[in-house]
């Protein structure tokens, strides 16, 4: 248990399963007050989790946290909106926030894939980031600066969760390449525009990890044994790498880090 985030307040986005939940979970056992948001508030059935049967801002809730759970689409500016005013409302501003919420509509050529799943896709993907990045930023903008234990000044911090799929095409998934590259681009553009405001803005591109997304590839022999080969490390990533990594990126740690793409890929794109 360590206090690095103590007195931080904390968004995550897409925090009930995988990655959002293991983000909530890191962030808030670091100290930080955590406003869990999601579609839904309970798992989804098919995640790795162990304690599945618990909702994210329980499990922080039982082991002594502070959390919340605000129902909301992250691709609905309404909602994003309403769940940081949440967070400033009830703990008094916004130190971090995790833009995670992800769909991924399956393997297909751009021949077969539907404009219904490419909307989706860009819609959740990567105009649910641009708008976790919008309100964060214009409440940051608002908020005095802190002063961190170095002496350094912050007015808070964006960890945008990419993809591989945002650096590198991967084979049929069009859509989501797509949406990837998006949110890669944005963070390097956002760290531009708002490294003078002292707000670090960077974004991981996780590989492929054990989470409800994939389990049915990871269920079927052939397409299980895909994922491993193409993955140099001899197992796929799971949820609390991406968390370890998002902690670091939220924390002061990072102090200087910003328009930075942090892969955690087990070697995927070292190739
Ligand atoms: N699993 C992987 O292999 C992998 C690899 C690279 C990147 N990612 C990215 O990590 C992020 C999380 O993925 P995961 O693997 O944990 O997926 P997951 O399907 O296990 O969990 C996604 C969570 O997001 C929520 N969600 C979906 N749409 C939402 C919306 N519109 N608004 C709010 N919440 C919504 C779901 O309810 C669920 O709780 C995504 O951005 C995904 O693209 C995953």
């Amino acid at each position: 248990m360590s206090n690095r985030l103590e007195g931080r307040v904390a968004v995550v986005t897409g925090s009930s399963s995988g990655n959002g939940r293991a983000i909530a979970l890191a962030l808030a056992r670091a100290g930080a007050t955590v406003v869990c948001s999601d579609l839904r508030k309970d798992a989804l059935q098919g995640g790795y989790e162990t304690d599945l049967g618990v909702d994210t801002d329980d499990v922080i809730l039982k082991a002594g946290g502070r959390a919340a759970f605000v129902s909301g689409d992250a691709s609905k500016a309404f909602d994003v909106q309403n769940t940081v005013q949440h967070a400033v409302v009830k703990y008094g501003r916004l130190d971090i926030m995790v833009n995670n919420a992800g769909v991924f509509t399956g393997l297909h050529s751009i021949v077969d894939e539907t404009e219904e799943q490419y909307d989706l896709t860009m819609n959740v993907n990567a105009k649910g980031v641009w708008l976790g990045c919008k309100y964060a930023i214009t409440q940051f903008l608002k908020q005095d600066p802190i002063t961190t234990p170095s002496g350094e000044r912050v007015r808070g911090r964006i960890v945008n969760i990419a993809s591989i799929g945002g650096l590198v095409g991967l084979a049929l998934e069009p859509a989501y390449c797509a949406s990837k590259g998006a949110v890669v681009n944005l963070t390097r553009e956002l760290a531009l525009d708002h490294a003078p405001d002292r707000i670090n803005i960077n974004a991981i591109c996780p590989g492929f990890l054990a989470t409800a997304m994939v389990r049915s590839f990871l269920e079927q022999e052939d397409t299980n044994k895909l994922l491993h080969d193409l993955t140099p490390w001899p197992r796929v990533g799971k949820a609390e790498d991406v968390a370890k990594a998002a902690l670091f990126l939220a924390s002061d740690d990072a102090e200087w880090m910003t328009g930075s793409m942090l892969t955690v890929d087990g070697a995927f794109t070292a190739r």
